[in-house]
């Protein structure tokens, strides 16, 4: 078998090439830059591809996402249509994001920022907050992210809301699904996390109207992709005190320009997408045994579904 790799970073894009050789002997595995034989490729396993990088592949029998998201996959315009795309998840990227989730949840609970803001004034500030049962948190998207996010802060205490496209039960969590049920999952709520995937129906969904419908002064915790915000209401909903405070994990382009707002805005706490970063060896085990198991018998657990968006 024959497996093209692509990373925007050459030096990482090699690191997995040697990861994934030692757990697929026999296999031809490089760069997709080096392929000389685009019609041979069986396989692509890449993080943001170029627009083109796909459609070289004429026999590719199915494309890999280095990831959870597959919005970097479909945002390729000539991507080959009707190749399945397997997603890379499992149990190490969803205990990192219900560290990232947790660690800052609970960081707006108890205010963190103002008091190391007090801290550098030299000032004594004993601000009451609530106990975690008095304070309600959202969390957008109830997948295998948001799910386990979502029961983590219900067992620290907080009284949780999720939501969802289609209803489920989730223990220790008020559901709400689709358009119908977002007012009823938004109100009220003072600290909100996304972690829904990129689709046509959420890009912009963090924006002045949902804004408005949140509790006054609430926080926001965007831990899933740039272009759910839209970053010009964030900043107004700051100005305004709708929004308190919010901490980004991603950006409409990353790296976050050096000369962007967000990064002296105080009210803004910015992570460099690293809420749930693949670590390479887990993610490289992962890859490889979905890859076995999808060319034993074309079936695997992780399947996406493209025409969904996730
Ligand atoms: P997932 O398992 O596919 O779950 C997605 C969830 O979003 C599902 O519950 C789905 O509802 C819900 N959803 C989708 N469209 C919706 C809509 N229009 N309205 C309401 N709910 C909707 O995804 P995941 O593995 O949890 O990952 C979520 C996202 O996190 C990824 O797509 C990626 O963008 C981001 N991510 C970020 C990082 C990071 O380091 N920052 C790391 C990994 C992933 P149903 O269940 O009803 O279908
Ligand atoms: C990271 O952002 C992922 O989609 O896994």
């Amino acid at each position: 078998m024959s497996v093209a790799v692509y990373l925007p970073n050459p030096d990482r894009c090699e690191d997995w090439c040697v990861m994934l050789r030692e757990l697929l002997p026999g296999w031809t595995i490089e760069p997709l830059d080096a392929v000389q034989d685009p019609a041979a490729v069986d396989y692509a396993v890449v993080w943001r591809p170029r627009t083109g990088d796909l459609a070289r592949f004429a026999n590719l029998k199915a494309t890999v996402s280095i990831g959870a998201g597959i919005d970097h996959v479909l945002a390729d315009t000539s991507l080959p249509q009707g190749v399945p795309i397997i997603r890379t998840v499992g149990a190490d990227l969803t205990q990192r994001m219900r560290e990232y989730v947790a660690l800052h949840v609970l960081r707006h609970h108890r205010d963190m920022p103002a008091m190391l803001a007090a801290q550098a004034r030299g000032a004594w500030f004993q601000p009451v907050v609530p106990p975690a049962t008095g304070r309600r948190v959202g969390v957008m998207g109830l997948g295998n992210l948001g799910k386990v996010a979502a029961t983590t802060l219900a067992a620290l205490g907080f009284q949780v809301t999720g939501w969802a496209r289609t209803p489920r039960e989730v223990p220790g969590v008020e559901v709400h699904a689709g358009v119908e049920g977002l007012d009823a999952f938004l109100a009220g709520t003072e600290i909100l996390v996304n972690l829904l995937p990129l689709t046509p129906e959420t890009t912009g969904i963090l924006n002045a109207g949902l804004f408005a419908r949140l509790a006054p002064g609430a926080a926001l915790i965007n831990a899933a992709r740039g272009p759910h915000l839209v970053d010009d209401d964030l900043v107004a909903a700051l100005d305004a005190g709708q929004l308190g405070q919010a901490t980004l994990d991603v950006f409409h382009v990353e790296p976050l320009p050096k000369d962007h707002r967000f990064w002296t805005d105080p009210r803004i706490t910015i992570t460099a997408h690293t809420a749930s970063l693949i670590d390479p060896g887990t993610g490289a085990r992962i890859i490889a045994r979905n890859l076995h198991d999808f060319d034993r018998d074309g079936t695997v657990a992780d399947l996406a579904d493209a025409a969904r968006g996730y």
